[in-house]
């Protein structure tokens, strides 16, 4: 595979062709400045950008060489402590939105930080191209630290910087312990020891901590709209034709973002938004008033049952098995099964993970594979894990299709009832 070449000449071949066959598919250049991001949702581009990024990484541990790239990995913490600094000194908020630049001074006073303090901050997120120097002593937005204030991309950066950078510390512990063999136990992972509770991430964010239940709805909700990942709209052909009054059950819908925006393209459809605690309401009190009598929210508990049946429902999990170990992934899954016939559906729309590891992996799988790993004991799956997922629940689960985004991981598993 040319990505995995070490021959730079070729390899700036590669970016060179890349670059040119990306900009021809992008409404507009990328830029720095701190503009609106535009979604890349063009299919050719998303595939290119991926080669892209591959290539570029491949020249920067080339040139690096060995003893940096160890270096730098083994302290690439420092990014995610800069950021959570970033976030703390509340300093993209008070850096002018438009580009225009701001005296560290009138930064420290603003913020009430000591300018020492923010010139040591900055001197990490500038080198990343996160805020700009503009002249000495002058600081600006660039687009990675202005989409820090974007609704939504902000509840995700604070998710991050505060119940992942949180646990992060913990991992190495709890798998010493276990003798490095992860718990199929979501009570007992990072997140708990780092939050000292005996809860998982969802019990604790909906009993001991709403406010970041209510962070972490937002910030799922902006990732769906702004990510530029494709979706069940865009993905799954098979909506467009069913029957006027087809169920379709968002399960752990969460804001009911993937829902409504199925509402809105297939008026066939009916959607049933289900979660647990305040984003029940939450998403209830956002929806849009003209799909009030296509899109309802139900508090369901996908632990305890799954309590819409009947032929031709589709039963949609988007991001919600990644979240569990393989028992507690089982246990959603049965009460599925027992709610389904031969004539309904399950997609399960997630990260499928290539067989083999490496440099042209999908830049998203081992970052979100960790995350899972430090939040929930949980994990990224290969196609042949979801298959033998499936086939742990019920002999009967037989994948029809899998339906792949091009140049991303992504894709919908569509599972019938045999
Ligand atoms: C990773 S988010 C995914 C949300 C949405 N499907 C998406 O793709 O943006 C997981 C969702 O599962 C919900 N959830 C967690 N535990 C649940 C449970 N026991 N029953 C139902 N929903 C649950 C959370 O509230 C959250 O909305």
């Amino acid at each position: 595979m040319a990505t995995r070449t070490e021959d730079l000449t070729e390899l700036s071949n590669i970016i060179s062709t890349s670059i040119k066959n990306y900009l021809s598919h992008v409404p507009t250049p990328p830029t720095l400045r701190p503009v609106p991001p535009i979604p890349v949702t063009d299919e050719v581009a998303v595939e290119v950008a991926d080669e892209l990024l591959v290539a570029c990484r491949r020249v920067i541990s080339l040139v690096e060489g060995p003893i940096r790239t160890a270096l730098m990995m083994s302290s690439g913490f420092q990014d995610s402590i800069a950021m959570k600094l970033a976030y703390d000194m509340k300093l993209a908020q008070n850096v002018p939105p438009d580009g225009s630049p701001i005296a560290l001074a009138e930064l420290a006073s603003k913020t009430g930080v000591p300018e020492e303090t923010i010139v040591r901050v900055m001197r990490q997120l500038t080198s990343k191209n996160v805020f700009v120097e503009t002249a000495p002593g002058y600081i600006a937005h660039t687009g990675g630290s202005a989409a820090i204030g974007l609704p939504g991309v902000g509840s995700m950066v604070a998710h991050l910087v505060d119940e992942g950078l949180t646990s992060a510390p913990h991992v190495s512990d709890i798998l010493r312990e276990n003798e490095f063999v992860v718990p199929e136990d979501s009570r007992k992972s990072a997140f708990s020891r780092a939050f000292n509770t005996n809860k998982s991430y969802f019990e604790y964010i909906c009993t001991d901590n709403k406010p970041l239940g209510t962070r972490f709805g937002q910030a799922m909700k902006a990732m769906n709209v702004v990510d530029g990942l494709p979706n069940l709209v865009a993905l799954y052909e098979p909506l467009q034709s069913a029957p006027k009054g087809t169920i379709l059950v968002d399960i752990g819908g969460g804001l009911g973002h993937a829902a409504i925006a199925a509402a809105q393209k297939f008026p066939n459809l009916k959607c049933i938004v289900q979660d647990i605690g305040m984003v029940v309401s939450e998403g209830r009190d956002e929806l849009p008033e003209e799909l009030k009598d296509r899109v309802e929210f139900h508090e369901n508990d996908f632990f305890e049952g799954q309590p819409i049946g009947g032929p031709g429902v589709y039963y949609y999990l988007k991001y919600i098995l990644h979240d569990h170990p393989d028992p507690a992934s089982k246990k959603i899954l049965s009460h599925i099964v027992r709610a389904m016939d031969s004539s309904s559906r399950l997609l399960i729309d997630e990260h499928i993970v290539e067989e083999r590891m490496g440099p042209d992996s999908h830049k998203l799988i081992p970052f979100l594979d960790f995350h899972m790993l430090l939040l929930f004991n949980s994990k990224e799956r290969t196609e042949a894990q979801w298959a033998a997922l499936l086939k742990g629940v019920d002999e009967r689960l037989v994948v029809e299709r899998v339906w792949r985004a091009k140049g991303t991981g992504n894709g919908i598993i569509e599972v019938r009832l045999a």
